[in-house]
């Protein structure tokens, strides 16, 4: 359902037709006429819901990028033939796409120059990479190569030594570093790694993709499959939001917790565990294979896809708690759920379609009947037929005999 929705960034040229919002409304004519200017371009279809959703959510977008050179636009229509474009698969969030428009729009490294750079850049962006020193070399052609291809998640800097000489402490030569909500770490590219171009390709791709998300981002399901890219542990605090995106105190007070164990122990937790937390009680009960009460800690190994949670209450844990439940993960003593294997997957499918079937029946319970019920009495039917027709075959049969022996 979600792929009904196609929100396109698209370079092309004309305007047909201004509605009264910032949205400009297009015709499927414009996609013939293409030139200058950049567009932000959101194609739906009338009669689906998704789109009506993202409606309100779209008219702010244009608002927000009414004074840049982006122009904000929708096509009713679901073919293209554009001729640059890039596909948005991320949060349908007012910022998020505000973000991803802008930085679409503008080369994938971006040169800083000034002296005072630094500073605004970390006042307006929680998370960039930089690199600093000669552009040129390995280092340099690897930086480029993976700023394009996490262009649409995240932002790329380059800068000299002196621009970042008050700010951070960076090695002598060239250098990649992360920064991220107010701290720098710094890749770790020993001479070896230089020389070996395949390996420094693989590791940075681990690095920035390891390195790129915040220190406490939502989880969802659009970038679940990004976080399992990590290789760390990712340790979630499920609560459960209402449709207004609320949550109850309790739960706000158990994701406040497990939010300041990452922010004062960053530095020795955030190389082996990515912490986050869900909204989505469904996406976690499927998970954990199991219906889960809220609030609730779970983390996953994302290299083996198993699970762990703690014995104990977790509204009643405290962060030391929660600290030596991380030990004994990373230990390997603490007890293990969940994983790939084949029967976890079969029960786990078994899981989702009885869980499918159970917030079916609470949403439509006629519809649902009639779904499964249709089928079902058809199957009976057709039983029926099947085996009582052998039956009243044979019962004719016996009574023909009968008659014989009677004759
Ligand atoms: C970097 O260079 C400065 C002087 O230019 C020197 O004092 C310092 O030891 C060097 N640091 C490293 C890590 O090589
Ligand atoms: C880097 O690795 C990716 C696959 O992970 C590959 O597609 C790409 O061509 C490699 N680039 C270089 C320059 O080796
Ligand atoms: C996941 O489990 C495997 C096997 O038990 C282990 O080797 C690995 O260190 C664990 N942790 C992560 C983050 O993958």
């Amino acid at each position: 359902m979600n792929n009904i929705i196609r929100i396109w960034l698209i370079v092309f040229t004309a305007i047909y037709g201004v509605s009264c919002s910032r949205v400009l409304e297009l015709s499927d004519k414009f996609i013939d006429i293409s030139g200058d200017g950049m567009w932000f371009v959101k194609f739906y279809a009338p009669w689906c819901a998704h789109c009506r959703r993202i409606e309100p959510i779209w008219a702010h977008v244009a608002q927000s990028l009414y004074n840049s050179h982006i122009k904000v636009a929708k096509v009713d229509c679901t073919s293209i033939k554009g001729s640059h474009h890039h596909e948005y698969n991320g949060e349908r969030m007012k910022d998020d796409m505000v973000n991803y428009a802008v930085r679409m729009s503008q080369p994938a490294v971006q040169r800083v120059t000034q002296a005072d750079s630094f500073g605004y850049l970390k006042e307006t962006h929680p998370i960039f990479f930089g690199f600093v020193g000669k552009q040129q070399g390995p280092l340099w052609d690897m930086f480029i190569i993976h700023a394009d291809k996490y262009q649409p998640h995240t932002w790329f800097y380059a800068m000299s030594h002196d621009i970042v000489k008050n700010e951070l402490n960076p090695p002598n030569d060239s250098a990649i570093f992360v920064y991220k909500e107010e701290e720098s770490f710094f890749f770790g590219a020993h001479p070896g790694l230089l020389e070996d171009n395949e390996a420094l390709n693989n590791t940075l791709d681990k690095w920035i993709n390891s390195e790129r998300f915040g220190f406490f981002p939502k989880i969802t399901r659009s970038n679940i499959n990004h976080l399992m890219d990590t290789e760390k542990y990712i340790v979630i605090a499920v609560v459960s939001e209402n449709k207004l995106s609320e949550i109850t105190q309790t739960e706000r007070d158990f994701k406040d917790m497990i939010e300041g164990i990452i922010r004062q122990k960053r530095k020795t937790l955030h190389s082996r565990f990515q912490f986050g937390w869900m909204g989505s009680l469904e996406l976690a009960n499927s998970i954990a294979m199991y219906e889960l009460t809220v609030p609730h800690l779970l983390v996953l190994n994302s290299t083996t896809s198993h699970h762990h949670m703690p014995d104990d209450d977790p509204v009643l844990m405290t962060p030391e708690a929660v600290l030596m439940f991380l030990d004994q993960i990373h230990n390997q003593v603490a007890p293990v759920y969940g994983g790939n294997s084949w029967p976890v997957r079969v029960y786990r499918g078994l899981f989702e379609a009885r869980t499918t079937l159970a917030s079916m029946w609470r949403g439509n319970p006629v519809l649902t009947a009639l779904v499964f019920g249709l089928p079902l009495g058809f199957l009976s039917l057709i039983c029926y037929s099947v085996c009582c027709a052998d039956i009243l075959d044979a019962e004719e049969e016996e009574v023909a005999e009968t008659h014989e022996k009677n004759d």
